[in-house]
């Protein structure tokens, strides 16, 4: 039975903001000129507040290709990597994004933020808890804007989970499964940096593992976790004939490949919530279910979502009784006029303006990377371990 007293939820709030103060214009700098800062420049090109005035790559001459592809002209690009943009005190930069692969999140994000910068930093957080704690402790000597570059958060879909858990509409919540997956699908667009330690550190388990757990930690107010048993494997990623390689790269891929392609774990959260997760860049299945949010009123059924993209994968159903019946209840999915990228950059940017609190803080995020950390510590050891995430 579907139940339309929902359809009057069908809102979405966060919408960009039209009235932007353009008297103070943002300083921006952008570190790592690959897939994803691809993103970030489209954006920032749509900010009426925003000069883009530097970017750097390792790779000589990516930066300044990058620019040149956008049009932009006046950007600084002369840098060997991310600390010389930073110490070029000409630049007076108000903000940085960063957009290097995993393995150089921490050592800029640090850097920036010592240097008075507010950072937009982008996903996963770090690749260990170590040095994610070590990144908040810049932030707080800072006082400057750090967020984490995770935007399906702003969709509405993903907002409305939120307000269903929050709402008491399941009671209290004491097992979440999530996930997701794909059954073809190692990121090699451009290259090998997801694929390869010495730049990603994780597989699977951080770049689409982190969305899928933000989506359920965001929800129910981001629980500390207490342990972890944990899986991960890369069967599909070291074969030299996996064909979701291109065909004249297999055995360089394969031979490259130094992370996971799937992962599992089950992780206790604090108030006795149970985690229940599974993720994969490639495996032999389409996927491996929904996400389901069991409360003691109500369970909420997110269809296998993609959601690195940013959005469920259909219209979500609570499952509770209603006057004695057992009923369920759609949510039809919400169509956003907004861009998830566009949302990402005007909140960050509102942020540093106005003093207020980071949209995707680090506070929060931290839990999120304690979990991958614990679920490779543990898949590591081959047995259930602690997770401790130091006072900061
Ligand atoms: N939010 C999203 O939707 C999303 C999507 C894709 C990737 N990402 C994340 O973005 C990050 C980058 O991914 P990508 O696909 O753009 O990678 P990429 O390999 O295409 O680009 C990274 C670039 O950073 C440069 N770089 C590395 N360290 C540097 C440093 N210290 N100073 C200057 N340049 C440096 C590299 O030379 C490279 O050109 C990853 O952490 C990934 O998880 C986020």
């Amino acid at each position: 039975m579907a139940d339309k007293s929902m359809d009057g939820l069908n809102t979405f709030t966060a919408e960009v903001k039209q009235d932007v103060d353009t008297s103070r214009k943002l300083r921006v700098g952008i570190i790592g000129c690959g897939w994803i800062a691809d993103s970030h420049i489209k954006a920032y090109l749509k900010q009426p507040d925003v000069e883009i005035v530097a970017g750097a790559d390792l790779i000589p001459g990516k930066a300044a290709a990058f620019f040149a592809k956008y049009g932009v002209e006046g950007v600084k690009t002369d840098y060997a990597s991310h600390k010389e943009m930073i110490d070029d005190k000409d630049l007076n930069l108000d903000v940085v994004s960063i957009c290097t692969y995993n393995r150089q999140h921490a050592e800029p994000a640090i850097y920036a933020l010592d240097h008075g910068i507010n950072v937009l930093l982008e996903k996963p957080f770090t690749v260990t808890l170590d040095e994610a704690v070590e990144v908040i402790k810049a932030e707080k000597r800072s006082g400057k804007v750090l967020s984490i570059g995770f935007q399906p958060r702003l969709d509405a879909n993903m907002q409305m989970i939120k307000k269903i858990v929050q709402s008491g509409e399941l009671g209290k919540i004491y097992y979440i499964q999530t996930g997701g997956g794909r059954r073809r699908g190692i990121p090699t667009p451009f290259g090998t940096t997801f694929i390869e330690d010495k730049t990603a550190g994780l597989g699977a388990l951080a770049d689409i593992g982190c969305y899928s757990l933000d989506m359920v930690l965001n929800a129910v107010g981001y629980p500390k976790p207490l342990t972890v048993s944990g899986y991960k494997s890369a069967f599909f990623g070291t074969d030299p004939n996996y064909c979701g390689y291109r065909a004249d790269k297999r055995a360089e891929y394969a031979s490259k490949f130094g992370v996971d392609d799937f992962a599992a774990a089950f992780i206790r959260l604090e108030g006795d919530i149970i985690l229940d997760f599974r993720i994969s860049w490639a495996m032999n299945m389409d996927t491996p279910g929904d996400t389901i949010i069991l409360g003691t009123k109500g369970g909420l059924r997110i269809p296998s979502t993609e959601c690195w993209n940013g959005t469920v994968g259909g219209p979500m159903k609570i499952y509770h009784e209603v006057a004695g019946s057992q009923v369920e209840t759609e949510i039809p999915v919400i169509k956003m006029k907004e861009g998830l990228f566009d949302l990402k950059i005007r909140t960050f940017l509102d942020a540093c303006k106005n003093g207020t609190a980071a949209p995707v803080p680090s506070s929060q995020i931290i839990y999120n990377q304690a979990i991958l950390d614990g679920i490779a510590r543990s898949a590591e050891c081959g047995h259930e371990v602690e997770i401790n995430v130091p006072e900061i």
